[in-house]
């Protein structure tokens, strides 16, 4: 029962955090120069080719897999936040491209042995407890066909750790400003984001907690799910080291 409550106070709190603030913020931060080049790295190391089919893990507002149906890949965006899917869809429609948006939880997918690559974009793993976080990477097998590829881009726990706590950024659009705090707690191995938006004059208050995995903790869960190969790459595909500000896995089935 005490587990079942922790799991919804922290699936509202991902729910909160992702809302109308973070799309308004969402175009200073990615620029639709620096989304065109993500795209490129992702097409890249998934080896994806014009005809691919693809999941998106936590699509969010797809700027990523709107870019990729541009592209000529058969796409389908998976979200659990129905605001971020509805500007996602419409984004879709005004290009004229075709996406499978799907409203649902990446722990439990749909799909069986069905697409070519799956990715999770930009932090978008390490949501949930240690069980959860791998029946996400189960999820993800699954909906492979063999042979399939699965990419997971994340911030590099050691670069992380040489940051000193609390650490802030902040974000300007107009007169409104964004402020995230950063914490580690290294009894969790998780990374906490406090995050204050002000907007219009007033202030909201959201929180977002990730696992930090290290590369050999991927290795271990990717091949329990079922995967054969695992590789790290550093931020946009160079190469990993201590220093890398990102963690890019990818893992062939
Ligand atoms: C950091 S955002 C990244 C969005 C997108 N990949 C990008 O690069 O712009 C993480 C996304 O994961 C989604 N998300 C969080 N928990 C989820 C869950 N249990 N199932 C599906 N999506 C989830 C959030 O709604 C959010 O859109």
């Amino acid at each position: 029962m005490a587990d079942n409550n922790g799991d919804k106070v922290a699936q509202c709190e991902i729910e909160s955090y992702f809302n109308d603030d973070y799309v308004y913020f969402g175009d200073v931060i990615n620029p639709p120069r620096a989304s065109d080049r993500q795209v490129g790295v992702i097409c890249k190391l998934l080896s994806l080719k014009p005809s691919s089919s693809v999941l998106e893990l936590g699509c969010g507002y797809g700027r990523i897999t709107n870019r990729l149906a541009e592209k000529g890949a058969q796409v389908a965006g998976l979200d659990i936040t129905p605001i971020l899917l509805k500007k996602a869809e419409a984004d879709a429609a005004g290009l004229g491209v075709n996406v499978e948006y799907v409203l649902g939880d990446m722990r439990s997918l749909p799909w069986r042995d069905r697409f070519d690559a799956a990715f999770l974009w930009y932090t978008t793993f390490g949501y949930f407890d240690d069980a959860d976080n791998e029946r996400v990477l189960r999820e993800a097998a699954s909906s492979l066909r063999k042979g399939g590829r699965l990419l997971i881009d994340v911030p590099n726990r050691f670069d992380s750790l040489r940051h000193k706590f609390p650490m802030c950024s902040v974000v300007k659009r107009n007169d409104d400003v964004r402020i995230d705090i950063f914490s580690n707690d290294v009894l969790s191995d998780r990374e906490n984001l406090e995050r204050i938006i002000v907007r219009d004059g007033r202030v909201r208050r959201t929180h977002l907690s990730y696992r930090l995995y290290g590369f050999s903790e991927y290795v271990r869960m990717l091949r329990s799910a079922g995967f054969e190969t695992v590789a790290a790459f550093g931020k946009e595909g160079g190469a990993f080291t201590s220093d890398s500000s990102r963690l890019v896995v990818v893992a062939h089935k």
